[in-house]
């Protein structure tokens, strides 16, 4: 294992830089004395934007390229058409370094509000797809402004995409101790693309006799994950459903300030991606209101993937002390990073 980390990081926008600052603080923390932690800033977001009308550049997405891994805390503002970021950006990040397993961890952790009835037990992961689905861009309009408009966003699924994501599935259920995968699609009316989901599912789930299976279409889905969350252990869908359905996970396990995520490209080819499934919060920017909390839960993530299991225990542990500990008196943001700090660090 490396025992250092060339890290490069993307604050980003509103309460982005606010949340990567207490992110690296406990990462500083938790790594042990020997391993060396190198980052660099890179300055995109909205605010380069504005300056400059870029959004990736090419010799920055080059740059990139040489680093371990990517910490991202939020991009765009209201004063930036919508899209633009999101293509130019964080799109294209995901594509030119096929990410494409976006990991989406979902924990009910412990003192911490669901709006669910009773104290269900949540512990599951999305595996979504990330470079295919309707999200490649492979689309456009036609007559566009009349009210003849035609407008396509072809979903694209191929059997190579497809087999890699549902791969890495299996093996992370594997892994974990319930040992239970879930397909989620909808291939009773999206035939095509479903049944190359399913008959690969079922192809790969014959060299997992371990893990049990299960398949739900995606409006199923959305109801068993209010009503019997506790059936879920490892979920493998598309990048569209996966994008909904995890943030309906987010929502019943405690919120957006709680939820973590990886953009992940497991062969190493190019550097992982790692930020809080929320954005960058323009509301509450600048006020110390931010939970970091995400943040610091996708540094363990960015842990684990790296090869720093202890480290990222010790991490998840922490969150979990912490938020029992916690007695709904508000925190800042940089009470909660130094409080979690020393928890790794202790
Ligand atoms: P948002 O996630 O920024 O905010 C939604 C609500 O959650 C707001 O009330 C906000 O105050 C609250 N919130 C978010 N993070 C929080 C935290 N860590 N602690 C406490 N409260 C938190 O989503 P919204 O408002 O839809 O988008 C704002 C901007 O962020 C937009 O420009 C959007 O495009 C961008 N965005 C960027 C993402 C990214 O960088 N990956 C993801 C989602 C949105
Ligand atoms: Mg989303």
């Amino acid at each position: 294992m490396s025992r250092s980390i060339n890290l490069a990081v993307i604050s980003g926008d509103g309460i982005g830089p606010e949340v990567v600052s207490q992110g690296l603080k406990v990462l500083r923390a938790v790594l042990p004395q020997d391993a060396k932690l190198e980052t660099k800033e890179y300055d995109l977001g909205a605010q380069r934007w504005h300056r400059t009308g870029e959004t990736l550049p090419d010799a920055e997405l080059e740059a990139l390229k040489s680093h371990d891994a990517i910490l991202l805390g939020a991009i765009g503002d209201p004063s930036v058409p919508s899209g633009v970021l999101e293509r130019g950006l964080l799109l294209k990040l995901r594509f030119a370094f096929d990410h494409f397993i976006n990991l989406r961890p979902s924990r009910l952790f412990p003192n911490t509000r669901t709006p669910l009835a009773g104290n269900p037990e949540i512990d599951f992961v999305v595996v979504r797809e990330g470079t295919e689905g309707p999200y490649t861009g492979n689309g456009g309009s036609l007559r566009t402004g009349t009210p003849a408009e035609v407008a396509t966003e072809v979903s694209v699924n191929t059997a190579y995409g497809v087999e890699r994501v549902v791969r890495d599935a299996f093996a992370r259920a594997q892994a974990r101790p319930r040992k239970k995968l879930t397909l989620v699609h909808k291939n009773n009316v999206l035939v095509y693309a479903g049944h190359l989901w399913k008959n690969t599912f079922d192809k790969v789930a014959a060299e997992y006799p371990e893990v049990s299976t299960d398949y739900l279409h995606v409006d199923a889905a959305t109801i068993f994950l209010v009503t019997q969350p506790e059936r879920f252990d490892v979920i493998v869908t598309d990048n569209l459903f996966g994008d909904i359905l995890t943030d309906l996970a987010a929502a019943v396990t405690g919120g957006i300030g709680l939820a973590a995520s990886g953009n992940i490209n497991p062969s190493g080819a190019f550097p992982s991606m790692f930020e809080p499934v929320h954005g960058s919060a323009p509301d509450i920017a600048g006020q110390g209101k931010a939970d970091p909390t995400a943040t610091i839960l996708s540094v363990a993530l960015l842990l684990r993937h790296l090869g720093y299991e202890t480290e990222a225990a010790r991490v998840e542990e922490a969150v979990t002390t912490d938020l029992t500990a916690r007695d709904g008196s508000p925190r800042t943001t940089e009470e909660i990073g130094d409080a979690l700090a020393a928890r790794v660090a202790g």
